[in-house]
């Protein structure tokens, strides 16, 4: 059952680009609507939010950071995102009009499930994006999004990630579009953005043997640190989760502004350093400022392994080694950023002799609090 591949997440990760399609089918109606599944919600009550806040664990908390990019750029709701572990017990501010999106995958977290009750009790309204059908948190939540990426059988998450960041994009655009914030063709520009992805992460799978070389080659580093701005930074601690519990190493996230205020201090001769450049269009702000950020690093002897956009020739004079994707729009980049972060991991993994599928102490549906 896994199709010729070692491991179930290797199938998965190539699964991404079809997961993506699925993801996205027939989400639009004929005249640019956009169609939700299991919405128990009405326009009225979408048009009534004033506050977004995102509940999710692990990889699904990391599709949230992202999400909340889109979802304040789109909609102009402010939206926080929060561990749903911290989410209950700190009395967050909820009422009718906050929007509780509760992701996750199984759709039993205990710590998501729980977050969404203490939501509902506060009267909020709850949509769940999760990719088991019928599973708790669906059935508790008051609409649903359904990611259609199939069974996740690995543990790591890595197809899931992808498809509940299409589900983000999808709930953020039709909000803006039922509250008038975004017209129908705005809209559908970003549709189609969205429609030409799965191309563009097939492209990235194509090009991911000198990733494994690498990956085989870093099997032995003490610690490994990722590095990221604006949506970039969600994807440096997406990677570095992807590296603890499956390599069992030392890997920890950091926004790339915030190295100076302390964690630059890790960085020793050789230290990889993963750096996750935004779109070197648009943003060009942004990109002068992780290009500064991976000088600094590189200066004080970090060896940087730069995934940037095709053409972005600023940043090749600091990159030990360069991993292009292709050309995406700033928001959307995850989805092909995330990709060889996820083959790094499992190569690096598999060097180290570790179960790729079956991670020690880990568990793939965690179903206490
Ligand atoms: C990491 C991973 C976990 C899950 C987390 C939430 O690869 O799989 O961090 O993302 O346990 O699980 P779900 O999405 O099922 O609520």
């Amino acid at each position: 059952e896994k199709g010729g591949y070692d491991s179930f997440m290797a199938k998965e990760i190539d699964e991404q680009p079809q997961a993506v399609a699925d993801t996205l089918l027939g989400r639009h109606t004929e005249n640019g609507d956009l169609t939700l599944d299991e919405v128990r919600l009405t326009d009225q009550d979408l048009r009534d939010v004033d506050k977004v806040f995102i509940v999710a664990c692990g990889t699904s908390f990391h599709t949230g950071m992202v999400a909340k990019y889109a979802i304040e750029h789109w909609t102009r709701i402010p939206c926080e995102v929060e561990l749903a572990s911290e989410f209950r017990y700190r009395d967050p501010v909820l009422d009718r009009s906050t929007l509780v999106v509760a992701i996750s995958q199984s759709g039993e977290t205990m710590d998501t499930l729980m977050a969404l009750r203490h939501a509902k009790e506060q009267k909020a309204r709850v949509l769940a994006i999760c990719n088991t059908n019928g599973s708790t948190i669906p059935r508790e939540s008051d609409a649903v999004l359904y990611t259609h990426c199939g069974p996740e059988i690995a543990v790591a998450s890595t197809k899931a990630f992808l498809t509940q960041l299409v589900a983000c994009y999808l709930v953020g655009l039709h909000l803006a579009q039922v509250r008038g914030v975004m017209y129908a063709d705005e809209v559908g520009a970003v549709l189609a953005q969205l429609s030409e992805m799965p191309a563009k992460i097939q492209t990235v799978l194509d090009a991911m043997e000198p990733v494994r070389e690498l990956a085989r080659d870093l099997a032995d580093a003490k610690s490994v640190l990722f590095i990221g701005r604006h949506v970039g930074y969600p994807v440096a601690l997406e990677g570095a989760l992807k590296l603890k519990e499956l390599a069992y190493m030392h890997a920890e996230g950091f926004a790339a502004g915030e190295l100076k205020h302390g964690p630059i201090a890790l960085i020793d001769e050789g230290t990889p350093v993963v750096c996750v450049v935004p779109s070197a269009r648009g943003r060009g702000v942004l990109n002068d400022k992780i290009v500064s950020n991976i000088q600094e690093v590189r200066a004080r002897g970090a060896r940087t392994i730069v995934i940037a956009e095709e053409g972005d020739d600023a940043v090749a004079p600091y990159a030990d080694h360069l991993i292009y994707v292709p050309r995406t729009p700033t928001l959307l980049a995850p989805l092909v950023t995330t990709v060889p972060l996820q083959v790094m991991a499992g190569e690096i993994a598999t060097a180290r002799g570790n179960d790729v599928d079956q991670p020690r102490n880990l568990a793939k549906s965690v179903t206490v609090e």
